[in-house]
């Protein structure tokens, strides 16, 4: 497993493997690799010839009171794991390499309408700065395939709709999300949770749960679903942002009629904040 920090490097290896004719695979993360992140890179492994993921704790998407200065590093596990799971290039940009002229001044890429919804409404500039990292990460790699979680779901149709908009060469796959046996779905922030709120964490994916089955029972009240969703979390201890019932194409409000819908919800539980969604077709 090759792992660099420099750009030049980075090309040089990407670009051998290229003139080879091989398919390049790109998973990028935030490091503190679990489950869910290896998912990725197995189904990388087996779509692609070369698989590269990058290590990188983006401070553009970061709001300037959320956890960017506590957010978990631990890239000699990571490197570990990646290895473990054949990846072929680690990138581990630094600032520097990553933002060479500083954030003030760096060019951004922003995907207007989805990106200013749901998440995207409490976290103000939080997915510019996913975009604009992701856009940065395809140039310097220049992956045919680039795989991302279906746990952020927003994310994924946000990264979709930047490829499809600016005509980037690169095709996105979604990957299933990954969940502890009690159903949480693993991610880097249910560090935060202490062992009550870690008890209590399952009830968010039990209660969209809830809502499928209602909508697959042939409810169509969307407003009064989500309400009794939030309440039903309030009450078990959460401080929900939102919980909504979305067309899964694009994210809009449903029609009576549509059929193919995605239940998605965000909340504090202690410091996390959590989000997980449901998917479905009714
Ligand atoms: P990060 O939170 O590290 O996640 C990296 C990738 O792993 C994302 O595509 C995410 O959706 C996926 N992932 C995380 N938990 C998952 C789970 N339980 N099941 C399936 N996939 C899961 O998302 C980011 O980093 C950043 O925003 C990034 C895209 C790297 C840009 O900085």
């Amino acid at each position: 497993m090759l792992k660099c920090m420099d750009l030049a490097r980075l090309r040089e290896a990407v670009d051998a493997h290229r003139a080879a004719g091989r398919r390049i695979g790109l998973v990028p993360t935030m490091g503190n690799l679990h489950a869910g992140h290896l998912a990725l890179v197995k189904q990388a492994r087996a779509e692609c010839d070369v698989v590269v993921a990058t290590i990188y704790v983006n401070p553009l998407q970061f709001g300037e009171n959320e956890d960017l200065a506590d957010y978990p590093r631990t890239l000699e596990d990571d490197l570990v794991a990646l290895d473990r799971d054949h990846t072929d290039i680690v990138f581990m940009p630094d600032d520097q390499t990553m933002y060479p002229r500083g954030l003030e001044v760096q060019t951004k890429v922003e995907v207007p309408a989805l990106g200013n919804i749901l998440c995207g409404r409490s976290r103000p500039g939080h997915f510019v700065g996913v975009t604009t990292v992701v856009a940065r990460l395809f140039n310097m790699v220049g992956p045919e395939v680039a795989f991302f979680g279906k746990k952020d779901y927003q994310q994924l149709m946000i990264i979709r709709r930047m490829v499809d908009d600016l005509a980037m060469p690169v095709s996105i796959v979604g990957v299933e999300i990954a969940r502890d046996a009690d159903g949480l779905a693993l991610s880097s922030r249910n560090r935060y949770l202490d062992p009550e709120q870690r008890r209590a964490a399952p009830e968010l994916y039990r209660t969209l749960r809830w809502v499928s089955d209602q909508l697959a029972a042939g409810r169509r009240d969307w407003v009064d679903l989500e309400d009794q969703a939030r309440t039903r979390l309030t009450e078990l201890g959460f401080e929900p942002d939102y919980v909504s019932i979305r067309r899964s194409a694009d994210l809009e409000v449903p029609d009576h009629g549509d059929r193919d819908l995605v239940v998605l919800a965000a909340a504090r539980l202690g410091v996390a904040r959590l989000i997980d969604n449901v998917e479905m077709g009714v």
